[in-house]
Protein backbone atom coordinates (compact mmCIF):
# COMPACT_ATOMS: atom_id res chain seq x y z
CA UNK A 1 0.00 0.00 0.00
CA UNK A 2 2.70 2.42 -0.44
CA UNK A 3 2.54 5.24 -2.81
CA UNK A 4 5.45 7.44 -0.89
CA UNK A 5 8.15 4.53 -0.83
CA UNK A 6 7.67 3.96 -4.47
CA UNK A 7 10.32 6.81 -4.69
CA UNK A 8 12.22 5.78 -1.96
CA UNK A 9 13.21 2.53 -2.94
CA UNK A 10 15.62 2.54 -5.16
CA UNK A 11 15.05 0.83 -8.18
CA UNK A 12 13.33 -2.64 -8.36
CA UNK A 13 15.43 -5.39 -9.98
CA UNK A 14 14.09 -6.91 -13.00
CA UNK A 15 10.74 -8.80 -12.13
CA UNK A 16 10.73 -11.10 -15.22
CA UNK A 17 12.87 -13.64 -15.54
CA UNK A 18 13.26 -13.18 -19.45
CA UNK A 19 14.89 -9.96 -21.50
CA UNK A 20 12.86 -9.72 -23.68
CA UNK A 21 9.87 -9.69 -21.20
CA UNK A 22 9.47 -5.49 -19.93
CA UNK A 23 8.94 -4.25 -16.60
CA UNK A 24 5.51 -4.88 -16.03
CA UNK A 25 6.19 -0.95 -14.06
CA UNK A 26 6.58 0.71 -17.24
CA UNK A 27 4.50 -1.72 -19.30
CA UNK A 28 1.46 -0.85 -16.85
CA UNK A 29 2.12 2.87 -17.53
CA UNK A 30 1.56 3.41 -20.93
CA UNK A 31 -1.59 1.99 -23.76
CA UNK A 32 -1.50 -0.86 -26.07
CA UNK A 33 -3.50 -2.23 -28.31
CA UNK A 34 -6.08 -4.07 -29.27
CA UNK A 35 -7.66 -1.16 -27.85
CA UNK A 36 -11.48 -2.15 -25.99
CA UNK A 37 -14.33 -1.07 -28.89
CA UNK A 38 -15.94 1.61 -25.88
CA UNK A 39 -15.72 4.97 -25.67
CA UNK A 40 -12.94 4.45 -23.22
CA UNK A 41 -10.81 2.88 -25.63
CA UNK A 42 -8.65 0.98 -22.92
CA UNK A 43 -5.69 -0.83 -22.93
CA UNK A 44 -4.85 -4.13 -23.25
CA UNK A 45 -2.46 -4.94 -20.26
CA UNK A 46 -2.02 -8.52 -19.81
CA UNK A 47 1.71 -9.40 -20.53
CA UNK A 48 2.88 -11.49 -23.30
CA UNK A 49 1.93 -15.60 -22.36
CA UNK A 50 5.83 -16.04 -22.00
CA UNK A 51 5.79 -13.04 -19.40
CA UNK A 52 3.02 -14.14 -17.04
CA UNK A 53 4.32 -15.18 -13.61
CA UNK A 54 1.93 -18.22 -13.16
CA UNK A 55 -0.34 -19.91 -15.30
CA UNK A 56 -3.86 -21.21 -14.84
CA UNK A 57 -6.37 -22.85 -16.98
CA UNK A 58 -9.01 -22.18 -14.39
CA UNK A 59 -8.41 -18.20 -14.58
CA UNK A 60 -8.20 -18.36 -18.77
CA UNK A 61 -11.41 -20.45 -18.95
CA UNK A 62 -12.95 -17.67 -16.31
CA UNK A 63 -12.10 -15.15 -18.83
CA UNK A 64 -13.16 -16.56 -21.56
CA UNK A 65 -16.75 -16.73 -19.85
CA UNK A 66 -17.12 -13.42 -17.99
CA UNK A 67 -15.87 -11.36 -21.41
CA UNK A 68 -18.72 -13.34 -23.84
CA UNK A 69 -21.40 -10.50 -24.20
CA UNK A 70 -23.95 -12.44 -22.96
CA UNK A 71 -22.55 -11.74 -19.15
CA UNK A 72 -20.33 -8.62 -19.95
CA UNK A 73 -22.36 -6.77 -22.37
CA UNK A 74 -19.83 -3.32 -22.14
CA UNK A 75 -17.07 -3.89 -24.22
CA UNK A 76 -14.81 -1.11 -21.85
CA UNK A 77 -16.11 -3.32 -19.03
CA UNK A 78 -15.09 -6.86 -20.05
CA UNK A 79 -12.17 -5.17 -20.97
CA UNK A 80 -11.36 -4.04 -17.21
CA UNK A 81 -12.29 -7.55 -16.16
CA UNK A 82 -9.90 -9.30 -18.67
CA UNK A 83 -6.90 -6.94 -17.66
CA UNK A 84 -7.62 -7.02 -14.25
CA UNK A 85 -8.64 -10.57 -12.92
CA UNK A 86 -5.67 -12.05 -13.96
CA UNK A 87 -3.40 -9.62 -12.74
CA UNK A 88 -1.93 -11.19 -9.55
CA UNK A 89 -1.18 -14.92 -11.63
CA UNK A 90 0.55 -12.36 -14.35
CA UNK A 91 2.85 -9.99 -12.65
CA UNK A 92 3.24 -10.93 -9.55
CA UNK A 93 3.75 -14.61 -8.43
CA UNK A 94 7.67 -13.82 -7.93
CA UNK A 95 8.39 -17.47 -7.34
CA UNK A 96 6.75 -20.25 -6.45
CA UNK A 97 8.84 -23.71 -4.91
CA UNK A 98 9.39 -26.08 -1.92
CA UNK A 99 11.17 -25.13 1.62
CA UNK A 100 14.39 -26.15 1.78
CA UNK A 101 14.35 -28.20 5.25
CA UNK A 102 10.44 -30.34 3.94
CA UNK A 103 10.52 -31.04 0.12
CA UNK A 104 6.63 -31.37 0.81
CA UNK A 105 6.14 -27.78 1.90
CA UNK A 106 5.40 -25.59 -0.63
CA UNK A 107 6.05 -21.84 -0.95
CA UNK A 108 4.59 -18.93 -2.70
CA UNK A 109 6.06 -15.65 -2.93
CA UNK A 110 3.60 -12.90 -4.00
CA UNK A 111 4.82 -9.83 -4.02
CA UNK A 112 2.48 -6.00 -3.99
CA UNK A 113 3.24 -5.24 -7.67
CA UNK A 114 5.26 -2.49 -7.62
CA UNK A 115 7.56 -2.99 -4.41
CA UNK A 116 9.59 -6.43 -4.59
CA UNK A 117 8.14 -7.62 -0.87
CA UNK A 118 5.37 -9.40 0.56
CA UNK A 119 2.53 -7.59 2.36
CA UNK A 120 0.63 -10.20 4.74
CA UNK A 121 -2.22 -8.39 4.00
CA UNK A 122 -1.83 -7.80 0.25
CA UNK A 123 -0.91 -11.21 -0.64
CA UNK A 124 -3.49 -12.73 1.36
CA UNK A 125 -6.42 -9.87 -0.40
CA UNK A 126 -4.55 -10.76 -3.95
CA UNK A 127 -5.35 -14.66 -3.18
CA UNK A 128 -9.05 -14.46 -2.38
CA UNK A 129 -9.80 -13.27 -6.23
CA UNK A 130 -8.95 -16.84 -6.77
CA UNK A 131 -11.08 -18.41 -4.11
CA UNK A 132 -14.46 -19.15 -6.31
CA UNK A 133 -11.69 -21.33 -8.18
CA UNK A 134 -10.17 -23.24 -5.29
CA UNK A 135 -12.64 -26.49 -5.50
CA UNK A 136 -10.92 -27.06 -9.18
CA UNK A 137 -8.11 -25.76 -9.57
CA UNK A 138 -5.15 -27.53 -8.19
CA UNK A 139 -2.50 -25.04 -9.21
CA UNK A 140 -4.17 -22.53 -6.96
CA UNK A 141 -4.76 -24.80 -4.07
CA UNK A 142 -1.07 -25.45 -4.26
CA UNK A 143 -0.40 -21.55 -4.76
CA UNK A 144 -2.45 -20.77 -1.54
CA UNK A 145 -0.88 -23.58 0.08
CA UNK A 146 2.24 -21.74 -0.31
CA UNK A 147 1.37 -18.73 0.27
CA UNK A 148 -0.08 -20.11 4.16
CA UNK A 149 3.64 -21.75 4.51
CA UNK A 150 5.45 -19.04 3.59
CA UNK A 151 3.00 -16.52 6.19
CA UNK A 152 3.48 -19.00 8.75
CA UNK A 153 7.24 -18.56 8.52
CA UNK A 154 6.68 -15.08 8.51
CA UNK A 155 4.79 -15.13 11.92
CA UNK A 156 6.72 -17.52 13.63
CA UNK A 157 9.87 -15.09 13.11
CA UNK A 158 8.62 -11.89 13.12
CA UNK A 159 5.12 -11.45 14.51
CA UNK A 160 5.05 -7.61 14.64
CA UNK A 161 6.19 -6.94 10.84
CA UNK A 162 4.02 -6.43 7.96
CA UNK A 163 6.17 -6.93 4.79
CA UNK A 164 8.70 -9.82 4.33
CA UNK A 165 11.79 -10.45 1.95
CA UNK A 166 12.05 -13.14 -0.66
CA UNK A 167 12.67 -16.89 0.89
CA UNK A 168 16.27 -17.92 1.01
CA UNK A 169 15.13 -20.91 -1.20
CA UNK A 170 13.68 -18.93 -3.91
CA UNK A 171 17.27 -17.57 -5.02
CA UNK A 172 15.84 -13.93 -5.07
CA UNK A 173 18.26 -11.54 -3.35
CA UNK A 174 16.56 -9.69 -0.41
CA UNK A 175 14.92 -6.38 -1.56
CA UNK A 176 16.80 -2.90 0.07
CA UNK A 177 14.48 -0.65 1.61
CA UNK A 178 15.72 2.53 2.31
CA UNK A 179 13.18 4.12 3.91
CA UNK A 180 13.48 1.30 6.67
CA UNK A 181 17.52 1.91 7.26
CA UNK A 182 16.65 4.51 9.82
CA UNK A 183 13.99 2.67 11.78
CA UNK A 184 14.45 1.49 15.46
CA UNK A 185 12.26 -1.03 16.22
CA UNK A 186 11.63 -3.08 19.53
CA UNK A 187 11.04 -5.77 19.08
CA UNK A 188 14.27 -5.95 16.60
CA UNK A 189 14.03 -7.51 13.44
CA UNK A 190 16.73 -9.32 10.69
CA UNK A 191 16.23 -7.22 7.66
CA UNK A 192 17.53 -9.79 5.51
CA UNK A 193 13.59 -11.25 6.24
CA UNK A 194 11.54 -8.70 6.68
CA UNK A 195 11.26 -5.82 4.60
CA UNK A 196 9.58 -3.46 6.99
CA UNK A 197 8.29 -4.24 10.24
CA UNK A 198 4.99 -1.64 10.91
CA UNK A 199 2.47 -3.73 13.48
CA UNK A 200 -0.96 -3.80 11.96
CA UNK A 201 -3.06 -6.05 13.51
CA UNK A 202 -4.88 -6.71 10.24
CA UNK A 203 -1.69 -8.41 9.13
CA UNK A 204 -2.38 -11.19 11.51
CA UNK A 205 -5.67 -11.39 10.65
CA UNK A 206 -4.87 -11.70 7.08
CA UNK A 207 -2.98 -15.27 8.01
CA UNK A 208 -6.27 -16.12 9.34
CA UNK A 209 -7.96 -15.16 6.49
CA UNK A 210 -5.86 -16.97 3.65
CA UNK A 211 -6.47 -20.22 5.90
CA UNK A 212 -10.24 -20.30 6.13
CA UNK A 213 -10.01 -19.41 2.25
CA UNK A 214 -8.75 -22.49 1.67
CA UNK A 215 -10.10 -24.49 4.62
CA UNK A 216 -13.42 -23.59 3.62
CA UNK A 217 -13.06 -24.53 -0.16
CA UNK A 218 -10.83 -27.46 -0.63
CA UNK A 219 -12.76 -30.02 1.81
CA UNK A 220 -10.52 -32.38 0.45
CA UNK A 221 -7.12 -33.33 2.47
CA UNK A 222 -6.89 -30.08 4.00
CA UNK A 223 -7.13 -31.18 7.29
CA UNK A 224 -3.49 -32.84 6.70
CA UNK A 225 -2.35 -29.99 4.89
CA UNK A 226 -2.72 -27.75 8.43
CA UNK A 227 -1.57 -30.44 10.62
CA UNK A 228 1.82 -31.73 8.10
CA UNK A 229 3.76 -28.33 8.51
CA UNK A 230 3.44 -24.94 11.06
CA UNK A 231 -0.01 -23.72 10.86
CA UNK A 232 -0.92 -24.24 14.55
CA UNK A 233 2.89 -23.07 15.96
CA UNK A 234 2.57 -20.00 13.76
CA UNK A 235 -1.24 -19.49 15.28
CA UNK A 236 0.20 -19.95 18.78
CA UNK A 237 2.96 -17.07 17.50
CA UNK A 238 0.15 -14.92 16.48
CA UNK A 239 -2.12 -15.43 19.67
CA UNK A 240 0.68 -14.35 22.08
CA UNK A 241 1.74 -11.57 20.07
CA UNK A 242 -1.84 -10.18 20.08
CA UNK A 243 -2.73 -10.81 23.51
CA UNK A 244 0.70 -8.72 24.28
CA UNK A 245 -0.99 -6.17 22.65
CA UNK A 246 -3.51 -5.81 25.30
CA UNK A 247 -1.81 -4.48 27.72
CA UNK A 248 -2.53 -0.45 28.61
CA UNK A 249 -0.40 2.32 28.78
CA UNK A 250 -0.64 2.87 32.18
CA UNK A 251 -0.97 0.34 35.09
CA UNK A 252 -4.25 0.97 36.34
CA UNK A 253 -3.41 0.08 40.16
CA UNK A 254 -0.25 2.46 40.62
CA UNK A 255 -0.45 4.66 37.62
CA UNK A 256 2.85 3.98 36.43
CA UNK A 257 3.67 3.87 32.92
CA UNK A 258 3.73 0.24 31.77
CA UNK A 259 6.86 -0.72 28.84
CA UNK A 260 5.34 -0.84 25.85
CA UNK A 261 5.26 -4.07 23.78
CA UNK A 262 6.16 -2.57 20.35
CA UNK A 263 7.47 0.66 19.62
CA UNK A 264 8.68 1.71 15.96
CA UNK A 265 10.31 5.00 15.11
CA UNK A 266 11.08 6.35 11.52
CA UNK A 267 13.31 9.42 10.77
CA UNK A 268 10.83 10.92 7.94
CA UNK A 269 9.24 14.15 7.00
CA UNK A 270 5.67 12.55 7.22
CA UNK A 271 4.04 12.04 10.63
CA UNK A 272 1.95 9.28 9.43
CA UNK A 273 5.45 7.23 9.13
CA UNK A 274 6.67 7.47 12.70
CA UNK A 275 4.74 7.14 16.01
CA UNK A 276 4.48 9.77 18.95
CA UNK A 277 5.63 8.87 22.35
CA UNK A 278 9.24 7.76 21.50
CA UNK A 279 7.46 5.43 19.11
CA UNK A 280 5.16 3.85 22.04
CA UNK A 281 1.89 5.39 19.70
CA UNK A 282 -0.86 7.56 21.45
CA UNK A 283 -1.82 5.97 25.27
CA UNK A 284 -4.37 3.48 25.57
CA UNK A 285 -7.02 2.55 28.56
CA UNK A 286 -7.48 -0.72 30.80
CA UNK A 287 -9.78 -2.82 30.00
CA UNK A 288 -11.69 -2.59 26.65
CA UNK A 289 -10.87 -6.21 25.07
CA UNK A 290 -9.52 -4.51 22.11
CA UNK A 291 -6.32 -4.94 20.59
CA UNK A 292 -3.42 -2.25 19.92
CA UNK A 293 -2.32 -1.61 16.06
CA UNK A 294 0.34 0.85 15.85
CA UNK A 295 -0.44 1.38 12.17
CA UNK A 296 -3.37 0.97 9.66
CA UNK A 297 -3.96 -1.50 6.95
CA UNK A 298 -2.97 1.68 4.78
CA UNK A 299 0.37 1.12 6.26
CA UNK A 300 0.06 4.98 8.07
CA UNK A 301 0.26 5.38 11.82
CA UNK A 302 -2.84 5.14 13.88
CA UNK A 303 -4.43 8.65 15.54
CA UNK A 304 -5.83 6.03 18.60
CA UNK A 305 -4.37 2.30 18.85
CA UNK A 306 -7.73 0.64 19.36
CA UNK A 307 -8.13 0.35 15.33
CA UNK A 308 -11.93 -0.55 15.31
CA UNK A 309 -11.89 -2.43 11.64
CA UNK A 310 -8.87 -4.52 12.19
CA UNK A 311 -10.41 -5.23 15.84
CA UNK A 312 -13.42 -6.69 13.63
CA UNK A 313 -11.67 -7.95 10.60
CA UNK A 314 -9.45 -10.55 13.64
CA UNK A 315 -12.96 -11.59 15.73
CA UNK A 316 -14.37 -12.48 12.41
CA UNK A 317 -11.20 -14.29 11.62
CA UNK A 318 -10.47 -15.73 14.77
CA UNK A 319 -13.60 -17.12 14.96
CA UNK A 320 -13.67 -18.65 11.49
CA UNK A 321 -9.98 -20.03 11.97
CA UNK A 322 -11.08 -22.12 15.44
CA UNK A 323 -12.59 -24.45 13.03
CA UNK A 324 -9.47 -25.62 11.82
CA UNK A 325 -7.73 -25.60 14.75
CA UNK A 326 -10.25 -28.36 16.10
CA UNK A 327 -10.12 -30.23 13.19
CA UNK A 328 -6.53 -30.89 13.74
CA UNK A 329 -7.30 -31.44 17.21
CA UNK A 330 -5.90 -28.57 18.97
CA UNK A 331 -9.01 -28.35 21.26
CA UNK A 332 -7.24 -25.85 23.35
CA UNK A 333 -6.41 -23.32 20.68
CA UNK A 334 -9.53 -23.66 19.40
CA UNK A 335 -11.03 -22.53 22.67
CA UNK A 336 -8.26 -19.67 23.40
CA UNK A 337 -9.03 -18.56 19.75
CA UNK A 338 -12.89 -18.36 20.15
CA UNK A 339 -12.89 -16.52 23.78
CA UNK A 340 -10.38 -14.19 22.27
CA UNK A 341 -12.85 -13.24 19.34
CA UNK A 342 -15.58 -12.61 21.93
CA UNK A 343 -13.81 -10.31 23.97
CA UNK A 344 -12.67 -8.69 21.34
CA UNK A 345 -16.54 -8.19 19.69
CA UNK A 346 -17.90 -7.44 23.05
CA UNK A 347 -15.35 -5.03 23.33
CA UNK A 348 -15.83 -3.20 19.90
CA UNK A 349 -19.84 -3.07 20.48
CA UNK A 350 -18.92 -1.08 23.96
CA UNK A 351 -15.84 0.81 23.19
CA UNK A 352 -16.08 0.87 19.54
CA UNK A 353 -18.83 2.74 18.86
CA UNK A 354 -19.30 6.72 19.44
CA UNK A 355 -22.28 9.03 19.76
CA UNK A 356 -22.50 12.15 17.25
CA UNK A 357 -25.27 14.96 18.00
CA UNK A 358 -26.82 14.64 14.71
CA UNK A 359 -26.97 17.82 12.60
CA UNK A 360 -27.18 16.31 9.74
CA UNK A 361 -31.41 17.51 7.98
CA UNK A 362 -31.64 13.99 6.92
CA UNK A 363 -31.35 12.32 10.46
CA UNK A 364 -34.25 11.15 12.37
CA UNK A 365 -32.35 11.57 15.69
CA UNK A 366 -30.77 13.79 17.67
CA UNK A 367 -28.44 11.74 18.38
CA UNK A 368 -26.98 8.54 16.63
CA UNK A 369 -24.51 5.63 17.74
CA UNK A 370 -21.98 4.48 14.85
CA UNK A 371 -18.59 2.86 14.63
CA UNK A 372 -15.61 4.69 15.58
CA UNK A 373 -12.82 4.51 13.22
CA UNK A 374 -10.19 4.27 16.29
CA UNK A 375 -10.69 4.76 19.72
CA UNK A 376 -8.41 4.95 22.55
CA UNK A 377 -10.32 3.58 25.80
CA UNK A 378 -10.60 6.85 27.34
CA UNK A 379 -13.13 8.00 25.36
CA UNK A 380 -11.67 9.85 22.43
CA UNK A 381 -12.79 8.37 19.13
CA UNK A 382 -12.00 9.48 15.70
CA UNK A 383 -14.94 9.74 13.17
CA UNK A 384 -13.92 8.95 10.23
CA UNK A 385 -12.97 5.71 7.48
CA UNK A 386 -10.00 5.02 5.13
CA UNK A 387 -10.07 3.23 1.53
CA UNK A 388 -7.79 0.66 2.54
CA UNK A 389 -9.22 -3.11 3.71
CA UNK A 390 -10.26 -3.73 6.50
CA UNK A 391 -12.06 -0.12 6.69
CA UNK A 392 -15.62 -0.11 8.74
CA UNK A 393 -17.31 -0.26 5.11
CA UNK A 394 -15.77 -3.44 4.37
CA UNK A 395 -17.31 -5.00 8.01
CA UNK A 396 -19.70 -7.25 5.88
CA UNK A 397 -17.05 -8.40 3.77
CA UNK A 398 -14.75 -9.93 6.34
CA UNK A 399 -17.66 -11.59 8.02
CA UNK A 400 -17.99 -9.70 11.15
CA UNK A 401 -21.72 -8.39 10.77
CA UNK A 402 -24.75 -8.39 7.81
CA UNK A 403 -25.11 -5.51 5.62
CA UNK A 404 -28.39 -5.24 7.08
CA UNK A 405 -27.42 -4.56 10.33
CA UNK A 406 -28.25 -1.52 11.51
CA UNK A 407 -25.72 0.14 13.35
CA UNK A 408 -23.62 -0.81 10.07
CA UNK A 409 -26.01 1.12 7.85
CA UNK A 410 -25.57 4.39 10.03
CA UNK A 411 -22.11 4.25 9.90
CA UNK A 412 -22.00 3.53 6.15
CA UNK A 413 -23.97 6.66 5.41
CA UNK A 414 -21.84 8.83 7.82
CA UNK A 415 -18.67 7.40 5.95
CA UNK A 416 -20.00 8.05 2.46
CA UNK A 417 -21.13 11.77 3.69
CA UNK A 418 -18.69 14.03 2.02
CA UNK A 419 -16.81 16.88 4.42
CA UNK A 420 -19.68 19.63 4.37
CA UNK A 421 -20.75 21.62 6.87
CA UNK A 422 -24.25 21.68 5.42
CA UNK A 423 -24.63 18.11 5.64
CA UNK A 424 -23.56 18.38 9.76
CA UNK A 425 -20.17 16.59 9.51
CA UNK A 426 -19.33 13.63 7.13
CA UNK A 427 -16.53 11.27 6.58
CA UNK A 428 -13.09 13.89 6.57
CA UNK A 429 -11.78 11.34 4.10
CA UNK A 430 -14.41 11.30 1.53
CA UNK A 431 -13.97 12.66 -1.66
CA UNK A 432 -16.19 14.11 -3.94
CA UNK A 433 -15.66 15.56 -7.57
CA UNK A 434 -16.67 15.17 -11.12
CA UNK A 435 -14.22 12.31 -11.65
CA UNK A 436 -15.20 9.99 -9.03
CA UNK A 437 -16.79 10.46 -5.86
CA UNK A 438 -15.23 7.72 -3.07
CA UNK A 439 -13.55 7.55 -0.12
CA UNK A 440 -9.43 8.38 -0.14
CA UNK A 441 -7.36 8.83 3.08
CA UNK A 442 -4.18 9.88 4.69
CA UNK A 443 -1.81 8.10 2.82
CA UNK A 444 -1.96 9.68 -0.34
CA UNK A 445 -3.93 12.58 1.34
CA UNK A 446 -7.24 14.74 0.93
CA UNK A 447 -8.28 15.13 -3.10
CA UNK A 448 -7.35 11.58 -3.98
CA UNK A 449 -10.44 8.95 -4.35
CA UNK A 450 -9.79 5.19 -3.94
CA UNK A 451 -11.27 3.28 -6.34
CA UNK A 452 -10.85 -0.12 -3.78
CA UNK A 453 -13.29 2.04 -1.65
CA UNK A 454 -16.00 2.36 -4.50
CA UNK A 455 -15.46 -1.66 -4.82
CA UNK A 456 -16.22 -2.05 -1.50
CA UNK A 457 -19.09 0.34 -1.88
CA UNK A 458 -20.74 -1.73 -4.98
CA UNK A 459 -19.87 -5.18 -2.82
CA UNK A 460 -21.63 -3.62 -0.03
CA UNK A 461 -24.60 -2.55 -1.83
CA UNK A 462 -28.63 -4.12 -2.70
CA UNK A 463 -28.97 -0.87 -4.71
CA UNK A 464 -28.48 -1.18 -8.49
CA UNK A 465 -28.49 3.01 -8.90
CA UNK A 466 -25.33 3.20 -6.66
CA UNK A 467 -24.14 -0.01 -7.86
CA UNK A 468 -24.30 1.02 -11.90
CA UNK A 469 -22.99 4.54 -10.63
CA UNK A 470 -19.95 3.25 -8.80
CA UNK A 471 -19.09 0.73 -12.05
CA UNK A 472 -19.09 4.02 -14.16
CA UNK A 473 -16.80 5.90 -11.96
CA UNK A 474 -14.39 3.29 -11.92
CA UNK A 475 -14.63 2.69 -15.85
CA UNK A 476 -13.36 6.37 -16.08
CA UNK A 477 -10.90 6.58 -13.90
CA UNK A 478 -8.22 4.21 -15.24
CA UNK A 479 -6.85 7.08 -17.73
CA UNK A 480 -7.44 4.44 -20.73
CA UNK A 481 -5.00 2.49 -19.28
CA UNK A 482 -7.53 -0.36 -18.29
CA UNK A 483 -6.12 -1.04 -14.62
CA UNK A 484 -7.55 -0.20 -11.35
CA UNK A 485 -5.29 2.44 -9.75
CA UNK A 486 -4.95 3.60 -6.19
CA UNK A 487 -5.89 6.83 -6.10
CA UNK A 488 -7.36 9.10 -8.63
CA UNK A 489 -7.85 12.67 -8.10
CA UNK A 490 -11.35 13.21 -7.66
CA UNK A 491 -10.91 16.30 -10.05
CA UNK A 492 -8.39 15.19 -12.71
CA UNK A 493 -8.22 11.85 -14.13
CA UNK A 494 -4.86 12.09 -15.64
CA UNK A 495 -3.50 12.36 -12.11
CA UNK A 496 -3.33 9.04 -9.97
CA UNK A 497 -1.37 6.55 -7.60
CA UNK A 498 0.39 3.41 -8.46
CA UNK A 499 0.06 2.07 -11.84
CA UNK A 500 0.55 -1.63 -10.96
CA UNK A 501 -1.62 -2.05 -7.54
CA UNK A 502 -2.46 -6.10 -7.83
CA UNK A 503 -4.57 -6.30 -4.50
CA UNK A 504 -6.50 -3.34 -6.50
CA UNK A 505 -7.19 -5.40 -9.19
CA UNK A 506 -7.72 -8.40 -8.16
CA UNK A 507 -10.82 -6.75 -5.71
CA UNK A 508 -12.39 -5.22 -9.17
CA UNK A 509 -12.16 -9.06 -10.63
CA UNK A 510 -13.20 -10.62 -7.21
CA UNK A 511 -16.42 -7.83 -7.42
CA UNK A 512 -17.40 -8.71 -10.63
CA UNK A 513 -17.87 -12.22 -10.27
CA UNK A 514 -19.65 -11.86 -7.08
CA UNK A 515 -21.74 -9.12 -8.54
CA UNK A 516 -22.30 -11.81 -11.63
CA UNK A 517 -23.73 -14.60 -8.96
CA UNK A 518 -25.70 -11.70 -7.30
CA UNK A 519 -27.50 -9.54 -9.90
CA UNK A 520 -26.41 -10.37 -13.28
CA UNK A 521 -28.21 -8.13 -15.47
CA UNK A 522 -26.22 -5.22 -14.38
CA UNK A 523 -23.23 -7.33 -16.06
CA UNK A 524 -25.43 -6.98 -19.25
CA UNK A 525 -25.79 -2.56 -19.01
CA UNK A 526 -24.18 -0.29 -21.43
CA UNK A 527 -21.49 2.12 -19.63
CA UNK A 528 -21.54 3.85 -23.34
C1 LIG B 1 3.02 -19.78 -19.15
O1 LIG B 1 2.74 -20.28 -20.41
C2 LIG B 1 3.57 -19.76 -21.49
C3 LIG B 1 3.11 -20.39 -22.78
O2 LIG B 1 1.81 -20.04 -23.05
C4 LIG B 1 5.00 -20.07 -21.21
O3 LIG B 1 5.81 -19.49 -22.22
C5 LIG B 1 5.40 -19.52 -19.86
O4 LIG B 1 6.72 -19.90 -19.55
C6 LIG B 1 4.47 -20.04 -18.77
N1 LIG B 1 4.79 -19.40 -17.50
C7 LIG B 1 5.08 -20.05 -16.39
C8 LIG B 1 5.42 -19.24 -15.18
O5 LIG B 1 5.06 -21.25 -16.33
C1 LIG C 1 -6.92 -4.21 33.08
O1 LIG C 1 -8.27 -4.59 33.01
C2 LIG C 1 -8.49 -5.98 33.02
C3 LIG C 1 -9.95 -6.24 32.72
O2 LIG C 1 -10.80 -5.30 33.29
C4 LIG C 1 -8.00 -6.56 34.33
O3 LIG C 1 -8.22 -7.95 34.35
C5 LIG C 1 -6.51 -6.26 34.41
O4 LIG C 1 -5.99 -6.76 35.61
C6 LIG C 1 -6.25 -4.77 34.33
N1 LIG C 1 -4.85 -4.43 34.41
C7 LIG C 1 -3.89 -4.68 33.50
C8 LIG C 1 -2.51 -4.20 33.85
O5 LIG C 1 -4.12 -5.23 32.48
C1 LIG D 1 -4.15 16.77 -14.39
O1 LIG D 1 -3.11 15.91 -14.01
C2 LIG D 1 -2.06 15.80 -14.96
C3 LIG D 1 -1.12 14.70 -14.48
O2 LIG D 1 -0.68 14.94 -13.19
C4 LIG D 1 -1.39 17.15 -15.13
O3 LIG D 1 -0.37 17.05 -16.09
C5 LIG D 1 -2.43 18.16 -15.55
O4 LIG D 1 -1.84 19.45 -15.60
C6 LIG D 1 -3.60 18.18 -14.59
N1 LIG D 1 -4.64 19.04 -15.11
C7 LIG D 1 -5.13 20.05 -14.42
C8 LIG D 1 -6.24 20.82 -15.08
O5 LIG D 1 -4.73 20.36 -13.31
Amino acid sequence: MKLILVALFSTLPSLTSSAACPDYSSFSAQRHEPLSTGKYALSYQRPLPECRTFNSSAVESTITRMTSPTVIADPDLARLFENTFPNTLDTAVRWHGHSATDPNEELTFVITGDINAMWLRDSANQLTSYQPLLPSSPSIASLFRGAINLQARYILTSPFCNSFQPPPESGIPPASNSAAATDSVFPSYNPSEVFECKFELDSLAAFLQVSTQYFHSSPSSTVDFFSNFHWAEAVSSLLHTAKSMLSPTYDPVTGAVLPSPYTFTRQTTRSTETLANNGACSPVGNGTGLIRSAFRPSDDATLFQLHVPANMMFAAQLTSAADIASAIGEDAMASEMRALAKAIRDGIEKYGTTHLSSRAPHSETAVETIYAYEVDGFGSAAVMDDANIPSLLSAPLFGYLSVNDAQYQRTRKRILTSHSLKSGGGNPYFMAGPVLSAVGGPHVGPGMAWPMALIVQIMTSEDEDEILGALKQILRSTDGLGLVHESVDAFNASHWTRQWFSWANGLFGQMILDLHARKPEILLCSFQ
